[in-house]
């Protein structure tokens, strides 16, 4: 049998993307009754963090313990892929031993080049480039407050980094229509936005951007490894911060959504995140029953 693995949104078809989307409502609901289900008894995941995290981690390690398996915390600091040892050779032998592997890291060409060496399913956990285990929780959490996000519009405002890429390919592969709000100089990568440009459109104005919007989503202006270009970055995104004046453009029934750690007074103000209408605390709990989905998708055996 050939080796999924899941490095962007689109290493799934559509309809896998649906299938994983409601069995992690399914599983929520199972883990929220008290229900045992073991899938991968014996079976260890192993976890690299090149980047810090809180959800990411914590989700991962938590669904592995609950789906009965066991999950291994690798930090670059103290493996040898840390001191320089190859991507190929390290490829190679963790998944010699190990059912799963997740990865954090910078380049997504380090979860390319994993995937391409590894006899065991690999998950992009966030790299420069792309978070497509975010945008599961995020999907399954619009559907549970609003129902299906297909034909909606949904609003990025802010830098056109990892996140905004993966709604770019959330966009076709749940078939919504995505306005992205950033400020000239911040562009996600035009390659993307044009293979995808029957769904993303780039609107400089944050308020037209937001107009009768269904879901509005931002994040930090700085990102893991551009802590250095926050004071720069402050200016140049002053315009492009979600606020109620942002949020008042929007349908009156839009979420707003954010996949945390975030500034508030920056990317978003306390009275828009603190709101009713923000789903964030949601979101980042569907992290683990989405990620569930995901682990039994590519390791329970089949
Ligand atoms: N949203 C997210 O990935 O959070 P962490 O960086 O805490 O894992
Ligand atoms: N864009 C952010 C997302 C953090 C989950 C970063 O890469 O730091």
């Amino acid at each position: 049998m050939t080796v999924r693995h899941f490095l962007t949104l689109q290493d799934l078809t559509p309809a896998e993307l649906k299938q994983i989307m409601h069995r992690g409502i399914e599983l929520k609901a199972m883990q929220k009754a008290g229900e045992i289900f073991e899938p991968l008894k014996n079976q260890t995941l192993a976890m690299i963090f090149e980047k810090s995290s809180t959800r990411t981690r914590i989700s991962f390690e938590t669904g592995m313990t609950q789906l009965g398996g066991h999950a291994l915390f690798l930090s670059s600091r103290d493996t040898q892929l840390g001191r320089g040892e190859p991507i190929e050779d390290s490829a190679r032998v963790i998944s010699s031993m190990v059912d799963g592997i997740m990865i954090r890291t910078f380049g997504h060409e380090i979860v390319t080049t994993f995937a391409q060496h590894s006899s065991v399913p690999i998950i992009n956990a966030l790299t420069d480039d792309f978070h497509p285990c975010q945008l599961l929780a995020d999907m399954q959490t619009y559907q549970e407050h609003r129902g299906s996000i297909q034909g909606k519009t949904v609003t990025w405002v802010g830098d056109g980094n990892n996140m905004c890429h993966s709604y770019i390919n959330a966009a076709t592969q749940y078939d919504f229509n995505l306005r992205i709000a950033c400020p000239e100089g911040y562009d996600p990568n035009m390659e993307l936005v044009n293979a995808h440009k029957d769904r993303v459109e780039i609107v400089r104005n944050t308020l037209e951007a937001a107009e009768n919007s269904d879901l509005i989503v931002t994040d930090v202006w700085a990102s893991m490894g551009q802590e250095e270009e926050q004071k720069l970055r402050e200016k140049a995104f002053a315009s492009y911060q979600v606020n109620q004046q942002v949020m008042q453009q929007a349908d009156k029934e839009a979420l707003f959504m954010h996949c945390l750690p975030a500034h508030r007074g920056e990317e978003v103000t306390a009275e828009v995140i603190d709101a009713k209408d923000s789903v964030v605390w949601d979101e980042a709990e569907n992290r683990l029953h989405a990620q569930k989905a995901l682990l039994e998708f590519l390791m329970a055996q089949k």
